[in-house]
């Protein structure tokens, strides 16, 4: 089956759909499981085999709401790309001046790594185009993109100056700058990056911490010469993109969700196949050891993204820590989950250095000091963070607003609340994680939909 006009509005998978869910205890966690592929590195396997010479396949495609929109937008330029079976496509590379002028708008539907990577790659091209989203992509900052993409001499416009839709002009001659970023986003780095393949001269981007290098690693994956090193990547104009095979890895984002429901459930052992574990995304392993948990990386190997492992959990007691701010940005849309294991460890839990999470997908800052708060928890919240005293969560009814991982996050408190917790507004969990609610099932979970 060819990607079409589907992509963003094709129907959600099975037991994606549902409006909400009802979360409550449920058995110890047992078993082995494989969520479903890492999201970041699907959207970039999609981008650069487009823009590769020759076919590449691409295994383990995670299919997500936000990474059909991509597959749907590069097909929507002509790139051809099948579906053999799910979780793969074959992208037949137009290379890299290859792309062909979109008919409409292109529909990022709730992905902000679609919007601004793309925001980049078609700054470089020599047509126009605009980028829309939805609800909650249209209100998320984008001059953080747009302002460094037009000291490259990109024409990039949106209609209130910093928000969704963006109107891109083609033809311009971008030239390399150095950058040095004020924000810690892979997102901004990657669309940097992406503008300077089409860029004459160097593109550098500096970073105030590290932030994960997928970008990097898959260029150099794909033949394109780069450097790059924590903090900081560079590459030059001019080169072209050699056709590939990709492995995409479990997403340690999804398993953050099961990483966790196993730390807390009395009895619970939990294995979780393949997950990328590179330690620009494990950040939330370095900090539930430091709380106590029992998690163990097996069988460790090389994966085109960084090292893959299979992860062991046991349940452990948690206690709550100062989590150290070197921590926030390897473990950036782990904070909703986070939020639970603290707010269910023995003492508190200091967050800081983290107000990023206020421009997510959602105000996860907001979004989780309320729903804990409905369900009994003592906290306060911070502007770049918040302070939880530890202890139990009773049951109740929290608003996930629409945000995919205050859902899931939810869904995991439920597995040691004292009562059910209604989760309302959880459709969204289809653009990460499509399939969670029967896997989390066969784990263990408690978790009905309503
Ligand atoms: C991503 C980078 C992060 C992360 C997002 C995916 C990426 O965003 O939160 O889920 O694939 O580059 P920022 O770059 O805005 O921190």
């Amino acid at each position: 089956m060819a990607e079409g006009e589907g992509g963003a509005s094709a129907p959600t998978p099975a037991g994606a759909a549902a409006l909400g869910w009802t979360a409550h205890p449920g058995a110890a966690l047992a078993g082995a499981l494989r969520v479903p592929g890492d999201k970041s590195i699907s959207h970039r396997a999609v981008m650069l085999a487009a823009l590769a010479d020759g076919r590449s396949r691409i295994e383990g495609f995670l299919e997500g709401e936000d990474t059909r929109a991509t597959a749907a937008i590069f097909a929507a330029m002509g790139v051809a790309i099948e579906s053999p079976s799910p979780s793969c496509r074959i992208v037949h590379g137009v290379g890299i001046d290859g792309l062909r002028p979109p008919a409409g708008a292109l529909d990022c539907g709730n992905s902000g790594t679609a919007m601004r990577l793309l925001a980049g790659l078609l700054a470089g091209q020599a047509f126009d185009s605009v980028l829309i989203g939805d609800a909650s992509l249209s209100k998320r900052p984008m001059l953080r993109v747009m302002a460094p993409l037009r000291a490259m001499g990109a024409g990039i416009d949106s209609d209130d100056g910093e928000r969704p839709p963006l109107r891109i002009r083609g033809g311009a001659s971008l030239r390399g700058i150095a950058f040095d970023s004020p924000v810690a986003s892979a997102q901004v780095k990657s669309a940097l990056l992406l503008a300077g393949l089409y860029a004459g001269g160097w593109t550098t981007v500096v970073e105030p911490r590290p932030t994960r290098d997928y970008t990097e690693r898959m260029l150099a994956a794909f033949g394109w010469p780069v450097e790059y090193a924590p903090g900081r990547a560079r590459l030059a104009g001019g080169h072209r993109l050699r056709a590939r095979d990709i492995d995409v890895p479990a997403d340690f984002s999804s398993a953050a969700f099961f990483v966790v429901a196993a730390t807390l459930v009395p009895g619970s052992s939990l294995l979780l196949r393949s997950v990328g574990v590179d330690p620009r995304r494990t950040g939330l392993l370095e900090a539930l050891r430091m709380m106590g948990a029992d998690i163990r990386e097996l069988d460790r190997r090389e994966g085109v993204c960084g090292p893959v492992a299979d992860l062991a959990v046991r349940h452990a007691p948690l206690r709550g820590i100062d989590l150290p701010e070197r921590l926030v940005a390897d473990m950036i849309d782990e904070f909703p989950v986070f939020a639970v294991a603290a707010a269910l460890a023995e003492g508190r839990t200091r967050i800081r250095g983290a107000a990023e999470l206020r421009v997510k997908e959602s105000d996860r800052i907001r979004a989780m000091a309320e729903g804990l708060r409905a369900l009994g928890a003592r906290l306060e919240e911070r502007e770049d963070g918040m302070e939880l005293e530890g202890g139990a969560l009773g049951g109740g009814r929290v608003d996930s607003r629409g945000d995919h991982r205050i859902a899931m996050a939810f869904a995991v408190a439920a597995q040691r609340a004292g009562g059910e917790i209604v989760i309302d507004d959880v459709a969204n969990v289809a653009t990460s994680f499509p399939g969670f609610e029967p896997l989390a099932r066969s784990a263990g979970f408690g978790l009905r939909q309503d």
